[in-house]
């Protein structure tokens, strides 16, 4: 049987990697329903919403998305339709693995991080409003109940996948009442999980110490903005936005998407790297119980990876979004499927 899930090409270089994405992952034999919809600025040219209430209403029945990224107008214009469907469907969890893949150079060879984020609060509320002219005002909100939730998902994946420490960063020392909050709570949970080392960093040390040693950390935990932030600067050590997937989890529905954004400056030029939004299919996949088909790709992609000759130019080959596809493609028509194996999640 096809597994439905709602397809969001989006922006920018969005398409075209999503696009890649879609054949890679069709080509090992998976079968998808797909059910495509525009968002935001192309999707208001045709039907007068950011986000259309068809496509509301096809991840209502399919609780699986696939989504490129989407571009948000900066300093005016509409709201992110990011934050958007994050806070529609309560997606509270945004799930960042950061692994090196075999054979792209990296500064930091075998980093194995997990970036937990906290995906419907904090300054993404969206908030604002001028005082009086010259002065605006942005409220952040921390509350009990979204912090303990991100705070149990984390030691929950902790326990499951056997990670031993997990790190809560903060501002708690300037921001006393709303990150004082969100470690009251994370400290809370910690509790529950003995098993698991438990740490508090303030932000600021932990962008120093990440530089310094990433292998320091384990898991990270933030909230909206932090995790933001941190998440771009994690995704350098292994070779860049191309590379890094992502997953956002709520307890109903899952939108698998990657760290990175429009890419405007490389937008249809067939240039982007679509190995990050792939790597959330291989997330995906996962979470649709196609373990043969996920463990089928990542053996592809280290073929691919390993003989050089397909990969993009963000990390220092010379093929196009098409080209690498292309490999991709052949690489699972040429190596046969894995045996069944269980195994923890690989990307
Ligand atoms: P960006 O992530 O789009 O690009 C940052 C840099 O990384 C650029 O130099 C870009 O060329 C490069 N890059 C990104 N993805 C790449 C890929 N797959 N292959 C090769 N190089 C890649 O961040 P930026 O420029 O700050 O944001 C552009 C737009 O994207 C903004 O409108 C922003 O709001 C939106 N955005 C959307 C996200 C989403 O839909 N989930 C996430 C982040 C940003």
């Amino acid at each position: 049987m096809a597994h439905k899930v709602t397809l969001i090409p989006g922006d920018g270089i969005g398409p075209e990697v999503v696009n890649a994405t879609v054949r890679i992952l069709e080509a090992t034999g998976v079968k998808f329903a797909w059910e495509s919809f525009a968002a935001g600025a192309e999707a208001y040219e045709k039907y007068h919403e950011y986000i259309p209430k068809e496509l509301i209403e096809s991840i209502e029945r399919t609780c699986v998305g696939l989504k490129g990224p989407v571009t948000t107008p900066i300093g005016g214009g509409f709201s992110s339709i990011n934050v958007a469907l994050r806070r529609q469907f309560e997606l509270f969890a945004n799930f960042r693995p950061i692994r090196n893949l075999p054979a792209v150079p990296t500064r930091y060879p075998g980093v194995d991080l997990v970036v937990i984020r906290e995906n419907t609060e904090g300054l993404y509320s969206g908030i604002e409003h001028e005082v009086v002219p010259g002065v605006v005002e942005s409220l952040k909100i921390i509350t009990e109940k979204a912090s303990t939730r991100i705070s149990r998902f984390a030691f929950e994946y902790a326990r499951k996948n056997h990670r031993k420490k997990i790190h809560a960063i903060h501002k708690a020392n300037i921001m006393k009442l709303s990150d004082g909050l969100f470690i009251r709570c994370s400290r809370s949970v910690s509790k529950e999980y003995p098993e698991i080392t438990y740490g508090e960093h303030i932000v600021d040390n932990t962008c120093m110490q990440l530089v310094m040693n990433p292998y320091q950390y384990d898991m990270l935990l933030l909230e909206n903005l932090y995790g933001d932030i941190i998440s771009d600067l994690c995704a350098a050590f292994v070779g860049g936005l191309g590379l890094v997937p992502g997953a956002n989890f709520g307890h109903q529905c899952a939108i698998f998407e990657a760290v990175h954004g429009s890419a405007p400056d490389i937008a249809g030029k067939d240039i982007a790297n679509p190995t990050a939004v792939l790597r959330s299919g291989i997330l995906m996949l996962r979470h649709l119980g196609e373990d043969n088909a996920a463990n089928h790709i990542r053996l592809a992609l280290e073929k691919v990876y390993g003989e050089k000759k397909h990969t993009t130019r963000d990390v220092g080959g010379t093929a196009g979004t098409t080209e690498f596809a292309d490999a991709m493609v052949d690489a699972l028509h040429t190596i046969p499927p894995p045996e069944p194996v269980l195994q923890e999640v690989e990307i």
